[in-house]
């Protein structure tokens, strides 16, 4: 979309048109362009229209119905913070004594709404002229929230002592432009050295405003955390969705943290929880009533240890973020299962027990083990009206399959 076409989408007759779109049916779609081109619309306001609507449908996922009122880019949508996860880079911004932060680089705006909602003001930029106008109007309902068109490099940042109530953050692209992914999308690059704006700028900035927050990948390495952040490693709904290096006022917990999100709760596991977790692990022929799995944004986090604190357990492996316990513990940021049997991995004995138990439905979870699960599945020859799920993994080095069922 070209800046003109946006404004065009954005007042007048394009604005009317874009209200009054049904809400949007991909297979009504075509005959609604047609429709709309008969009735004297000029078919590039109509094509836009119609590209926001599927946009605004989709965007629902990461919105709710404030996606509705949005405009979005693909790329803009696709990049875009969810919001309840942006309502907490707010809140530890605004925490952090934060009273004006500088969004550099704010895409759609998904997280400059978030801060301008919990009262922080908003000045944002964003180097694509089309998103950046795209923000400004997403920002619309807080008039001390706006976003330009300018290059992150080009905003003056005020410095610690200048301003202690100022805070940047940072969402740098992690889209290769003009080089697409076999799915025709832009590439997403890991590395540090392709984000723009680049590492070093980053870096520079977060060191130099009283607070300041920057999304990365949750790929990161734990060798890659720039010593004096927090790295805080965030899932949402059990997807390890970012991990975000926090600085100055707004490293809380200096060192690796995880965040686990779902709509009804926010858990943060510090790295203090995990100190003197001990390293031991299972044994097949000891292994405890109960299994907990940490959730991945803590295992990304490399904080395992704190399960095995919490709930006085053995991991099954080292890293895995697997415990047997004997205690029956609420872990809200780990699942939960009865080990019901054990045994070592062996075709033909899980064969057996599959037969024993008419097992007909196998749901087939694995952890560091080399098992192709519908491979696996299919081996078994399955006969039952029973369900059950197993655990492929790995304890003292040798693969084993535990039987479980979920606990409340
Ligand atoms: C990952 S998106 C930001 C998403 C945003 N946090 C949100 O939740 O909607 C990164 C944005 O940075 C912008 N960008 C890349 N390099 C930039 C630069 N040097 N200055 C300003 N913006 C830049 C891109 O155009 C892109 O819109």
């Amino acid at each position: 979309m070209t800046p003109g076409l946006l404004a065009k989408l954005i007042s007048g007759e394009g604005a009317a048109l874009l209200a009054s779109l049904p809400p949007y049916d991909e297979a009504e779609s075509f005959v609604l362009g047609e429709r709309l081109r008969r009735e004297g619309f000029d078919p590039e306001l109509v094509a836009a229209a119609l590209t926001q609507s599927r946009l605004r449908a989709r965007g629902e996922r990461k919105f709710g119905r404030a996606a509705r009122d949005l405009l979005f880019t693909p790329d803009g949508l696709e990049q875009a913070t969810r919001r309840q996860v942006a309502r907490l880079h707010a809140r530890r911004l605004a925490g952090s004594g934060a009273r004006v932060v500088h969004d550099l680089g704010c895409g759609i705006g998904a997280d400059a709404r978030a801060f301008a909602d919990s009262g922080l003001r908003v000045a944002a930029v964003d180097a694509d002229e089309v998103t950046a106008c795209i923000a400004d109007y997403n920002l619309r309902p807080w008039p001390h929230a706006r976003a330009e068109h300018e290059l992150a490099e080009r905003v003056r940042l005020p410095g610690r002592r200048e301003a202690p109530d100022a805070a940047v953050w940072l969402d740098p692209a992690r889209r290769t432009p003009g080089v697409a992914d076999i799915t025709g999308r832009t590439r997403r690059t890991f590395r540090l050295d392709e984000l723009v704006p680049a590492w070093d700028f980053v870096c520079a900035a977060g060191a130099q405003v009283a607070a300041a927050g920057v999304k990365l990948s949750p790929s990161l390495a734990h060798g890659q955390v720039p010593p004096g952040t927090q790295a805080q490693w965030t899932s949402y709904d059990g997807e390890v969705v970012e991990c975000v290096l926090w600085w100055n006022a707004a490293a809380w917990d200096v060192g690796r943290s995880a965040l686990v999100v779902s709509d009804q709760f926010a858990y943060e596991v510090l790295e203090r929880d995990a100190e003197d977790a001990g390293s031991q692990t299972a044994r097949l022929d000891r292994l405890h009533g109960y299994l907990y799995e940490a959730d991945r944004a803590v295992i990304r986090a490399g904080l395992s240890g704190a399960l095995v604190r919490r709930v006085d357990g053995v991991e099954l492996d080292t890293g895995v973020g697997i415990v047997s316990s004997p205690r029956d513990v609420v872990v809200p940021w780990a699942k939960k299962y009865v080990v019901t049997d054990a045994m070592p991995f062996n075709l033909k004995a899980l064969r057996s027990w599959t037969r024993d138990h008419r097992i007909g439905r196998l749901t087939i979870k694995k952890k560091g083990a080399s098992v192709d699960p519908d491979g696996l599945r299919r081996q078994l020859r399955l006969k039952g009206s029973a369900e059950a799920t197993i655990l492929v993994t790995r304890i003292g080095g040798a693969q084993a399959v535990l039987m479980l069922v979920p606990a409340p």
